[in-house]
């Protein structure tokens, strides 16, 4: 019996990238799952992909819902308690970056939508969560960013988002932690997905500049930060709450020369 049986864990952003291997990882510890993302077919691929880990059907839910949507996000709480009667895993993952500075002709529209998309949602989804979390002493991992800790250059209003995310990890751990639920993110460096587009860079150039900013030479990969989610979310973890792990090949602990 895998590590996470019995136990219902809920991912957003599970349609790409990060999300979608998180997804996997679960599957592989035997956890029931709802997948959430705005690509049905996306999603449904991944699904698939779980399903060939050895979860049955029953053990897959997938929601297409936008996380900007506030009834959308209701109808992922409500749909998860009527499928499965419980919560035990939240994992904050859906995200997106676009680049911004004081100098960008829509700067406000970006704040605005990054604010919406990667801070409002997470906090209108883990407080929805919350009584499921209680009952069920369960925990919730963010998916922030190195932009949480350091300034990537160029991401003014993402860098800001995912500050707001490490102290939202921080926040909700002491609310949450007398009632027994752990509240920890990750904070990736450069991830190999779908987000590294926004940098209109081929993937070989955007390699040659992980390369660079990465003390250990190189972009993370997805199976790298994946298992990060999973350890944070054991029993492993049982101990640990507040936290905000980097996964970034040392970049947090360097400085621009
Ligand atoms: N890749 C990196 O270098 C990196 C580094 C640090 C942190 N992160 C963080 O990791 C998380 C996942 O990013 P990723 O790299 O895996 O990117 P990705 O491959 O582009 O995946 C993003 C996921 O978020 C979902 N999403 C975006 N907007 C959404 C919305 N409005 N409603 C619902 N779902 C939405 C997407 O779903 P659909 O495609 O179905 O819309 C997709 O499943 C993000 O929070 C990101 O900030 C990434």
């Amino acid at each position: 019996m895998g590590e996470f049986e019995g136990k219902v864990v809920l991912i957003t952003g599970a349609s790409s990238g990060i999300g979608a291997e998180t997804a996997l990882e679960f599957a592989s510890s035997g956890a029931s799952l709802v997948l959430v993302g705005r690509d049905e077919e996306r999603l449904e691929k991944y699904a698939q992909d779980c399903l060939a880990k050895g979860l049955t059907k029953e053990k897959v839910l997938t929601i297409k819902a936008d996380m900007c949507v506030e009834d959308d996000v209701k109808r992922i709480m409500e749909s998860t308690i009527t499928h499965f009667g419980r919560l035990d895993v939240l994992v904050n993952n859906a995200g997106a970056c676009v680049l911004s500075s004081l100098s960008s002709e829509n700067l406000m529209e970006t704040y605005d939508h990054m604010i919406k998309l990667n801070v409002r949602s997470v906090l209108q989804i883990t407080n929805l969560a919350a009584p499921h979390l209680i009952e069920s002493k369960g925990c919730v991992v963010n998916v922030s960013s190195i932009c949480g800790k350091r300034v990537v250059p160029g991401m003014l209003a993402y860098n800001i988002s995912k500050a707001a995310i490490d102290q939202f990890t921080r926040c909700t751990a002491l609310d949450l932690a007398a009632k027994g639920v752990r509240v920890n993110a990750v904070n990736p460096g450069a991830i190999m997905t779908p987000l590294q587009t926004v940098f209109g860079m081929s993937a070989e150039d955007n390699h040659e500049r992980a390369r660079k900013v990465h003390p250990m030479g190189r972009a993370g990969e997805v199976n790298e930060v994946a298992p990060a989610i999973k350890f944070l979310a054991s029993n492993a973890a049982s101990f640990i709450t507040g936290e905000t792990l980097s996964i970034d090949g040392g970049r947090h602990v360097s400085c621009a020369r």
